[in-house]
């Protein structure tokens, strides 16, 4: 019998595969349908101290090879996902869940961390270190000092489950550098990536998205080899306490098959949720298994992190 059931810290998911942050997951709405179909699990938008409207439309744009996105953040509020997720923990028979969360500075952040620490959810938690489109912010992750300061601190009080949504990096020196900030904090998981900050896609003569004058993070196909990259690079160096959840260019069960075999407890999906709905769990779980199967893989342990190198 092939399972694609997988576990993150001390966390059952019947699936390993769910959605992406930022994606079908702005209301509660959109997240019981994601809770609804055959996701091991959701993560919700990431939430802000306040609840925020984000860059002016056009913000996202489908394109041939992926996505290009702007969106800025919007989100309802961090308060509204816990509510939600804390109401959920409550219920018989809940999946687990994924509760996405950053402050504008420092300081928002651990203002929500400690509001988190000091409510009833106790679950998982993502720290969103990398988005890419809120002006004049950077992509806090790929500042080694600062991050290592936010985790200290963050560490000094808080006791619950936290992993951290990583920006690409595309240099070995740099993911020596990232590895050995994050193996120095009791880190649950790193999630191995956000899209690729600050690309340009022309249609014509003009910018597909508004904001940042058409700059904007790209998903889907473009980016799934640096994806990979990044969750096998992560898995090679952080201490195995540290588990990785692959998102990058996961359109087919094959896809999700390279993420585990790079490395991947759990494998998210963006672009190709927002082209596909919903639905595209249960294509992308049968995908998988027929693979798994064809294989001899009962089970995803079978194969993670097994990738082949080819020898002298
Ligand atoms: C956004 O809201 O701009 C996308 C979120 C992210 O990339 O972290």
């Amino acid at each position: 019998m092939v399972s694609t059931a997988t576990k993150i810290g001390n966390f059952d998911f019947d699936n390993c595969l769910m959605n992406a942050a930022g994606v079908y997951c702005m209301t509660r709405e959109e997240l019981a349908e994601i809770d609804a179909s055959l996701a091991g699990s959701f993560v919700t938008k990431t939430g802000t101290l306040e609840a925020r409207d984000g860059n002016p439309e056009p913000r996202y744009a489908d394109t041939l090879l992926g996505s290009i996105n702007s969106m800025g953040l919007p989100n309802k509020g961090f308060d509204y996902y816990l509510d939600y997720v804390t109401e959920l923990q409550n219920q018989p028979n809940s999946k687990n869940h994924f509760l996405s969360l950053v402050g504008l500075s420092p300081a928002e952040t651990h203002t929500i961390l400690k509001q988190v620490e000091a409510s009833d959810y106790t679950g998982l938690v993502e720290l969103n270190l990398s988005c890419p489109n809120v002006p004049g912010k950077p992509q806090i992750a790929y500042d080694f000092e600062t991050t290592t300061e936010i985790l200290t601190e963050v560490f000094s009080y808080y006791t619950k489950p936290l992993g951290v949504k990583l920006p690409p990096y595309f240099d070995i020196v740099h993911f020596d550098q990232a590895a050995a900030v994050f193996n120095q904090f009791p880190l649950t998981f790193v999630n191995c990536v956000n899209s690729i900050g600050n690309g340009l896609v022309i249609d014509d003569e003009t910018v597909l998205i508004r904001p940042k004058n058409g700059f904007g993070g790209i998903g889907g196909d473009y980016i799934k080899p640096t994806a990979l990259a990044n969750v096998h690079a992560f898995y090679q160096r952080l201490n195995p306490s540290i588990q990785i959840i692959g998102t990058g260019g996961v359109k087919s069960g094959r896809d999700a098959f390279e993420h585990i075999l790079c490395g991947a407890s759990m494998v998210q999906i963006g672009t190709a949720l927002h082209q596909e709905g919903p639905a595209i769990f249960e294509r992308i779980t049968n995908e998988l298994k027929a693979i798994m199967s064809e294989k001899g893989y009962e089970k995803i342990e079978d194969f993670r992190g097994k990738l082949n190198y080819i020898e002298a």
